[in-house]
């Protein structure tokens, strides 16, 4: 199932989502909806509060972005219970969006290194290190989980600049292709 995304304002978006075992009910076909939802809305990644659940996954498939990056071509998975143990290199700016946040796009400043931890679909543990575009969406999404917007990133200036135009969208007044749930909207 295609799931709506959540968008800015919404208080989901704002809690510190919940670690899950591997019990949790129908998460296998959870991360495939959430796979489903995130091509179907054309993200890069997906992180479950942007669906109403404020559990600790996200997924990501860094496909779409291998023209600019050709390691993205099989950049593709899903992060459970990820901790990230280390941010490392220098401080890199780049434009970002999120699928919360419909066509608002501005630059954010972020770490070139990641090293995270977490178990895969399969229930797999790993520990690995990420960089450039990988470590970008990997911090984008992690973000999520800890109630974090790349909005709250921007530099001062654009933030008094956006302002409006992220009132705006938690009003509604937005253009998307996807459905969505607005702030005061209830989560099924
Ligand atoms: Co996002």
């Amino acid at each position: 199932m295609i799931y709506p995304i959540v968008v800015y304002g919404h208080p989901i978006l704002r809690k510190v989502a919940v670690e899950i075992n591997k019990e949790y009910p129908g998460l296998s076909q959870l991360i495939s909806d959430m796979f489903d939802t995130m091509y179907y809305s054309e993200g890069l990644g997906l992180a479950a509060p942007q669906i109403g659940k404020s559990i600790r996954l996200f997924v990501i498939d860094g496909k779409p972005a291998a023209e600019d990056e050709p390691a993205l071509a099989e950049f593709k998975r899903a992060f459970i219970n990820a901790h990230i143990t280390e941010r490392s290199g220098d401080l890199v700016p780049m434009t970002e969006g999120c699928l919360s946040i419909p066509n608002l796009r501005e630059e954010v400043l972020r770490e070139s290194r990641v090293r995270i931890n977490y178990y895969d679909e399969n229930w797999e543990y790993h520990d690995e290190a990420f960089e450039g575009y990988k470590a970008r969406i990997i911090q984008h999404e992690y973000d999520h989980l800890d109630g974090i917007m790349f909005t709250d990133k921007v530099n001062p200036l654009r933030k008094r600049l956006i302002k409006s135009k992220l009132t705006a969208i938690s009003k509604g007044r937005f253009e998307a292709e996807y459905k969505t749930i607005l702030p005061g909207q209830k989560i099924k």
